[in-house]
């Protein structure tokens, strides 16, 4: 990309003239330490850099694909400056290892992008704090009441209650194309907001007229907050004048967005705070955060948190598992047949889940071709450290990409073929230990929700799958079928899954 058209896509031109006037008044004020400061030494290599914008036009929209043939010319640990901030990019298990286990103590901070940096609310982040006290009583808090065993046997009726309400819905729509990604984002949205607050705050058929607009600002929150061109994030001395506008776009919409529950706190509040309330009357992890204290701020971040990071990233994984079933009829058929033999009551129970050998293998190669958080959430060093032999400069970026590992030859025969069977016989898994396979990372930043995810994502699939046979529209070819993807929070679909379905014989299940 040649640098006009790159400054001209990105909206930089702007930002680029007020950095350019800074970066004269620094320099007169003999500041420029900070700019160009001295080479340090031992990075890992990388590609040439550019004054000022560094390797900036070398990273696309889809960072994970650029950074991956970036990795292909330079190795498996990169480094290159995106404007003033220095990145390091690990592309392999070996480096994946030595960033996320044995430096994990260095390079497990964060750099908050400007979409969350709100005053009032990030000092009371999870996603965005350093490993502080914060974070770790936070983590502890949802563990405990979200993604232990006990929380997840306790809202195991919650799931499949919602989950009948998906497969009601589509009994009735029927014959029907509809766009997937909607419906599941729909049923995992529900399902965590009656665990939040015990009540649904979506609606399939948008009875009370709250669906589109609560949920287009919630797509909008992750679409500022997934959001590459963070001009402040690559010129920190630009930060604080939020440019594009995007600090303030995000805090208007979180105003919408908290205003659908603030009533709901409120209420609640009153209850928690009476001198009838006892600890056994607590319902919801709204009780439980409301008896441990905390003000609206900490509760509109946390919620908001957990529903950001936990319904995209699970309905993605669920849309590029089905698009690979439609694709694949042999994959599919298996899948049916693993269900018929070993599901023979009408609900689905966590034992026979846990027997689906299949479909396991099938959610893993998913995992492997598909990452729902293709470069996990960006890491910082908190510390200058080694790895690799190289040098690690404190306050790096610091991207794993899973995405450019699962396509590895090095690693896997036929990589880009999607082969279930090849974890059929493997006790290769995706819970942080096997580092050619991170789609939740590891170390102390691994996803918490691992738990509660993987549950969601193997009940939708075996019942969407157990229940209807599924198809392309107007007898679409599937070998045709788009497979763009759009790069975010987590990584989309380009273009919408669209579908039709049938309901399946009831024999066949008898
Ligand atoms: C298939 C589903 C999911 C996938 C693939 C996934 C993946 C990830 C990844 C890659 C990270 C970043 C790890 C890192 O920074 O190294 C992460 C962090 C996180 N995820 Fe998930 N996630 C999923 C589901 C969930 C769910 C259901 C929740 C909660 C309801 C959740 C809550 C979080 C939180 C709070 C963090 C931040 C942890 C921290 O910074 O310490 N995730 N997830």
């Amino acid at each position: 990309m040649d640098i006009t058209s790159f400054l001209r896509d990105n909206n930089l031109a702007f930002p680029l003239f007020i950095l350019s006037t800074l970066l004269f008044i620094s320099l007169i004020f003999k500041q420029t330490k900070l700019i160009f400061s001295k080479a340090i030494k031992n990075l890992p290599p990388g590609p040439p850099r550019l004054p000022i914008i560094g390797n900036l036009h070398q990273v696309g929209d889809r960072p994970h694909v650029s950074l991956a043939k970036l990795a292909q010319s330079f190795g498996p640990l990169i480094s290159l400056r995106f404007g003033t901030q220095h990145v390091v990019v690990a592309s392999s298990p070996e480096a994946a290892m030595g960033i996320l286990k044995t430096q994990d103590r260095h390079l497990s901070s964060r750099i908050v992008p400007t979409a969350f940096q709100q005053a009032p609310l990030i000092p009371h982040s999870l996603i965005w704090s350093e490993c502080n006290q914060t974070w770790k009583s936070l983590r502890t808090l949802c563990r405990a009441e979200l993604f232990s065993a006990k929380a997840l046997e306790a809202h195991s009726r919650l799931r499949e209650e919602k989950l009948g309400k998906l497969v009601d819905f589509l009994r009735r729509e029927q014959g029907r194309v509809i766009d997937v990604e909607d419906m599941v984002f729909t049923t995992l949205f529900n399902t965590l907001s009656c665990i939040i607050f015990g009540k649904d705050l979506l609606d399939f058929e948008d009875e009370h007229g709250t669906r589109d607009e609560l949920k287009a600002s919630m797509h909008a929150v992750i679409e500022y907050g997934g959001r590459v061109k963070d001009v402040g994030s690559f010129f920190p001395m630009l930060e604080r004048f939020d440019l594009h506008g995007i600090r303030k776009g995000t805090m208007k919409l979180f105003d919408k967005v908290f205003a659908y529950w603030r009533d709901i706190i409120e209420e609640r509040r009153v209850e928690v705070n009476s001198s009838r309330w006892s600890s056994e009357q607590a319902q919801t992890f709204l009780d439980r955060m409301l008896e441990n204290g905390f003000s609206n701020n900490q509760i509109n971040q946390m919620v908001m948190e957990l529903f950001v990071a936990g319904t995209n990233t699970t309905t993605s994984t669920v849309i590029w598992a089905m698009t690979e079933l439609v694709r694949h009829k042999e994959v599919m058929s298996k899948l049916e047949e693993e269900l018929k033999n070993k599901v023979n009551t009408e609900k689905i129970t966590n034992f026979q889940l846990s027997k689906l050998t299949y479909l396991q293998a099938f959610i893993k190669e998913n995992f492997r071709l598909h990452p729902p958080v293709p470069l996990l959430l960006p890491h910082m060093a908190a510390e200058t450290c080694e790895v690799m032999n190289y040098s690690i400069p404190k306050n790096a970026k610091i991207f794993v990409n899973v995405w450019a590992m699962g396509r590895d030859a090095k690693l896997w025969d036929n990589p880009l073929s999607f082969n279930p069977e090849r974890f059929i016989d493997s006790k290769l898994d995706f819970k942080g230990q096997d580092f050619e396979l991170l789609p939740f990372g590891s170390g102390r930043r691994i996803c918490p929700g691992l738990p509660s995810g993987i549950k969601s994502v193997e009940l939708i699939l075996a019942s969407l799958t157990r229940e209807f046979d599924w198809g392309l529209p107007n007898g679409e070819d599937p070998s045709k079928l788009d497979m763009d993807d759009k790069f975010g929070i987590a990584l989309k679909r380009k273009t919408p899954l669209k579908l039709i379905f049938k309901k399946k014989q009831a024999s066949e299940y008898a």
